[in-house]
């Protein structure tokens, strides 16, 4: 176990290797607010599991969480229907890029996994059940200020409407599925929940502390009960581990070994079961749609550290 003392030369040192490395890759230009963002931007954060925080780089800028805001709602919709959402999404690989449409076709709109747009679509629409969608975005960002322990976090609005304007892949991905009956409610609803969602706004430490339930089995500092049980939270790292890089699932588990979720704003939410919970942003991505720096780091911690699950 390392001292917080050791933890944090540890980060200062990977951040001062990393930095040289900025400029590789490609920020996401598919929705222009994504686009305005500095590829040069690389922040680090750790949450431990007795509740210290340790923080480097722009580990205090907000950016918009994208993808990792589907842990949130599957937590959530785990939470709302139980075992029930695995007759609606499946929890395999897809092994196709996190926007593709190809696998729907064949297996009459059942997604893969809850971490590929398709699959994520299916969580919105199954916490859209009941209310409506101002409700189930409130919900959702209830639910991240409530494990984070931070009643600051917002969604930012203009990426939501950038999104909400050039969502053409996500449009046709709902439409899709609607027409296969697996999407139950009507499409501009659930687009409407699933962009919000997207655009909850964290920096490093704030979505470091967002993942802590993952880390503790299920319990956080801060609160007396556990959000969920010791298994959910082990199925719910199991699908990050599988699933949460999309088809670069694979490479992160052979290079990292540590659940995680990525964002296509360039975040990276890593879980080490039992001890932490780390937080990356650098903005630029790889050939997958994940930080290219952030994977690096990780990388580096892990090797470094030694926290790997494997
Ligand atoms: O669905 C989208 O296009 C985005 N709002 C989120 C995608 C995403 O973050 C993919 N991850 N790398």
């Amino acid at each position: 176990m390392l001292t917080g003392r050791e933890i944090q030369s540890l980060i200062d040192s990977i951040h001062g290797d990393a930095v040289p490395l900025l400029g590789s890759g490609h920020v996401a230009d598919y929705i222009p607010e994504l686009a305005k963002a500095d590829p040069n931007k690389l922040g680090i954060a750790v949450a431990t599991v007795d509740g210290s925080v340790f923080k480097t780089g722009n580990a205090e800028e907000s950016f918009s969480i994208q993808s990792i805001s589907k842990v949130f709602a599957l937590t959530l919709a785990l939470g709302k229907v139980g075992d029930h959402l695995w007759h609606r999404v499946g929890r395999e690989p897809a092994g196709t890029p996190f926007d593709s449409i190809v696998q729907l076709e064949h297996e009459l709109g059942v997604p893969r996994n809850p971490f590929i747009n398709a699959g994520a679509l299916i969580v919105t629409d199954v916490l859209l059940a009941g209310h409506q969608p101002k409700e189930t975005i409130g919900q959702i960002l209830e639910f991240v200020r409530f494990v984070a322990n931070d009643d600051t976090i917002a969604i930012d609005p203009a990426v939501a409407r950038s999104e909400t304007e050039h969502g053409y892949r996500n449009r046709a991905l709902a439409n899709f599925m609607r027409a296969f009956g697996t999407v139950r409610h009507p499409v501009d609803l659930v687009l409407g929940v699933y962009f919000h969602q997207c655009a909850i706004a964290m920096d490093c430490c704030q979505l470091a502390k967002s993942g802590l339930f993952l880390a503790g089995g299920g319990r956080v500092p801060h609160l007396k009960a556990g959000v969920v049980s010791k298994t959910r939270a082990r199925r719910i790292n199991a699908l990050m581990l599988t699933c949460g890089q999309y088809d670069g699932s694979g490479d992160f588990a052979f290079r990292v070994g540590l659940p995680s979720k990525s964002g296509v704003s360039g975040g990276i939410l890593a879980i080490v079961p039992g001890v932490a919970s780390i937080a990356v942003w650098s903005p630029a991505l790889n050939a997958e749609g994940n930080s290219l720096i952030g994977t690096h780091v990780l990388e580096q911690i892990a090797t470094r550290a030694g926290w790997s699950i494997f």
